[in-house]
């Protein structure tokens, strides 16, 4: 339909756009470009812009359609539409209508002042509004008559859907039986949304992939395809599940219309949910200013990512129906309710170049450097593409079209190329044979077997020593308060620091004179500087870099020595001996107490005062045979009122428990904080784990 040098343009003109707004001249162009995105979206199943791009184009598009007369082939001028004509159709008992969107806190209150004027009302006092999750899946509508599913049908172009009662029976949160004589109603038509939970999502594709069969892009992919399948086992085996969030049609046995007496959308929420349905429950609030429902909905925004299901805004109500019936309609849309939707965590963008950084250790991680593009409100202009494998397994190529996606805290990363948009000059990323850092040595990288980085095997590398030494004064590592990366890249350039002990010699007079440094703050640094040096060894251990050598190592080690040069006569097996260390980081460590230069490094920091002795705080906790906790698992989740995490993993460590990260059959107890969430619910659902409050806590440990 499309060929790739016209999904190209199409791409490219899209972006411009999003730069600079289209104009009446465009108009023309910018009705072929939302048909483009449209297809590729629905007929050819891949998209090349984000969900939010399309709809900030389609605002765009609209403007201008309030100027000059819509053709009418735009987009605009249909509502969507999922029929593919190949099985029945059935009118449904009302309209399904859409939703118009909002995107921020503005967009809302604009929806409020609109909501006021069309209920003819004053101003907005007491107008109660509901808001709850957008699932993003597939829409359908139930019918029911004489308490008995009769019906399921998907929305169609919102007047006619595709008949589908067999699949809709076949999942199991639908009942195929409901009170609804209890209430008076004869007749009813639900609304609601089917949808893959993410942990149902994960196991239906590894199911997949065992049995050689193609992987669904996504939950909604495979919900509506589930929906839409002329096999109602295949649907079963989806595992989906429909959420109902509207009843959009009730009458009793003579014909009258039950749903005024129902008062509210929240009521009846309510209801459906007595009645057996699977609602948004909880997820839903009944909100007495638009601006709890603003607050609600930022709620669900930060927290969306740990949610079972995925959600792609909310949507906002009018909670009286008497006032949404004043209010009204569009031909697409209920006045009285806007979706909200979430900024976009998946766009596509450029690949324009690869840079390469040396880590600490030497290795070479690969980063793309792409067109700015935003994602989850956050502008993102380079990736890293991790290691050589990762760029080969996804065939990528400078030029390529990416799909990138930032999710909730995660690091932004590139999902993959559309192959479609290549026009064949994409150029292929070839990986340094040599170290990036000073090429003029041609240095060869070496990767060693089952790592999958390629390392400069050349520990004074400069840009390995750089790097090294940012890491040493990190709060991870030595916490040399104040010391930052700014710091050290300054003092490097000065020529102050070749080697990880030069920390504890800095020409402080000199440091004074550099722009930027007063008296004050040299005398900051140097009193930080002066304090790590007291640190415990496990942090010095942790902060020489040693490659494997982590946190947990560093304290292992530190609980074994009085003094760190002890480890020089350490051999293999000895460091092999202790709990948790395996053969790789002990091969390091004797390698590293071999090398004469780390030797004389040491002497040196010693020399200049850094602390090499164990302290009480590097030897280990002391635990006696009664104390409550011995033998149990233990973690903590939400926050705690009156101490710190880490102070009451260290109470916990004291009494004898052990602490774990992550919630499963081997966990005892759960201490939960306030707003205590997803991990709090996981230990509820196994049953097998003790839960504590703080207070419940403490009394324990604390005789
Ligand atoms: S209310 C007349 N509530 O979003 C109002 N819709 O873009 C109709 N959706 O077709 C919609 N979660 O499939 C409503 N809690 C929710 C929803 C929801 C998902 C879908 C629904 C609708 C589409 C509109």
């Amino acid at each position: 339909m499309y060929t790739p040098q016209q999904k190209k343009q199409f791409y490219n003109q899209s972006k411009q756009w999003l730069n600079t707004s289209a104009t009446e001249a465009d108009y023309d162009a910018l009705v072929d470009n939302l048909k483009f995105h449209e297809w590729a979206y629905y007929v050819g199943n891949a998209s090349v812009i984000g969900d939010e791009e399309y709809d900030l184009l389609f605002k765009q598009l609209e403007q201008i359609e309030s100027i000059v007369v819509p053709r009418h082939d735009s987009p605009s001028q249909r509502v969507s539409n999922d029929l593919k004509g190949d099985s029945q159709t059935v009118e449904h008992l009302v309209p399904m209508l859409s939703l118009g969107n909002s995107y921020n806190a503005e967009d809302l209150q604009d929806f409020h002042k609109q909501v006021i004027k069309n209920a003819f009302l004053e101003d907005g006092v007491g107008i109660e509004y509901t808001a709850e999750p957008k699932y993003d899946g597939g829409s359908v509508a139930l019918v029911y008559e004489n308490d008995l599913l009769v019906r399921g049908a998907t929305r169609g172009n919102g007047s006619k859907g595709e008949e589908m009662t067999a699949n809709a029976k076949a999942m199991s949160s639908v009942p195929l039986k409901a009170m609804f004589s209890e209430y008076g109603i004869y007749k009813a038509e639900l609304r609601g949304e089917s949808i893959i939970s993410k942990a149902d999502f994960d196991v239906i594709n590894a199911d997949r992939l065992a049995n050689d069969e193609v992987l669904f892009a996504n939950p909604r992919n495979a919900a509506t395809g589930g929906l839409r399948t002329k096999d109602a086992n295949e649907t079963k085996k989806r595992r989906i599940q429909t959420f109902i969030f509207q009843l959009g049609y009730a009458i009793d046995k003579n014909g009258n219309d039950l749903l005024p007496s129902l008062k509210t959308h929240y009521n009846t929420l309510e209801l459906l949910a007595k009645l057996g349905f699977k609602t948004p429950g909880e997820g839903a609030r009944l909100c007495n200013t638009i601006e709890e429902a603003i607050e609600f909905c930022a709620e669900w925004e930060a927290k969306r990512d740990t949610y079972g299901y995925e959600i792609d805004g909310m949507v906002v109500k009018v909670n009286s129906f008497d006032l949404q019936e004043t209010i009204g309609y569009t031909q697409h849309h209920p006045k009285w309710a806007i979706a909200y939707k979430f900024k976009a965590k998946q766009s596509t963008s450029k690949l324009i170049g690869v840079e390469y950084q040396i880590g600490k250790i030497g290795s070479v991680t690969p980063v793309a450097k792409l067109d700015p593009v935003q994602l989850a409100g956050v502008t993102v202009s380079s990736v890293s593409l991790h290691n050589e494998d990762f760029i080969t397994s996804r065939d990528l190529r400078i030029g390529d079209t990416v799909v990138v996606e930032r999710a909730g805290d995660v690091i932004p990363y590139i999902v993959k190329a559309l192959e479609d948009l290549r026009d064949g000059s994409e150029q292929p990323i070839t990986f340094p044979q040599y170290c990036p850092s000073n090429i003029e040595d041609n240095i060869g990288l070496v990767r060693l077997e089952g790592e999958s980085a390629w390392r400069c095997p050349d520990c004074s590398c400069g840009e390995q020593i750089l790097q090294r030494m940012i890491f040493h004064v990190s709060k991870d590592a030595m916490d040399i308060d104040g010391f930052g990366k700014s710091y050290v890249e300054k003092f490097y350039e000065m020529g102050w620091l070749r080697d990880l002990a030069d920390i504890y010699d800095l020409p402080y007079d000199q440091i004074q004179e550099l722009e930027g440094f007063g008296e004050r703050s040299v005398m900051k640094l140097k009193k930080a500087i002066e304090k790590a040096k007291q640190n415990p060894i496990h942090r010095l251990l942790h902060s020489l870099t040693i490659h494997h050598l982590g946190k947990k190592g560093g304290k292992l080690f530190a609980e074994e020595v009085g003094h760190v040069m002890d480890f020089r006569t350490w051999t293999i097996e000895d460091f092999e001996g202790i709990k948790d260390i395996g053969p790789v980081l002990a091969r390091n460590m004797v390698d590293w107490f071999a090398d004469e230069r780390n030797i004389a490094l040491l002497e040196r920091m010693e020399d200049l005062g850094v602390n090499l002795t164990q302290l009480e705080a590097d030897k280990p906790i002391q635990v006696s045979a009664d104390a409550p906790l011995v033998g149990k698992t233990i973690l903590f989740t939400g926050t705690l009122q009156t101490m710190g995490r880490k102070e009451a993993q260290q109470l916990a460590a004291k009494a004898g428990a052990k602490n774990i990260s992550a919630i499963s059959s081997k966990l005892d107890i759960l201490v939960a904080g306030e707003k205590a969430g997803s991990k709090l619910k996981k230990a509820e659902a196994l049953g097998t784990v003790q839960i504590l409050t703080e207070e419940a806590f403490v009394a324990l440990v604390k005789p």
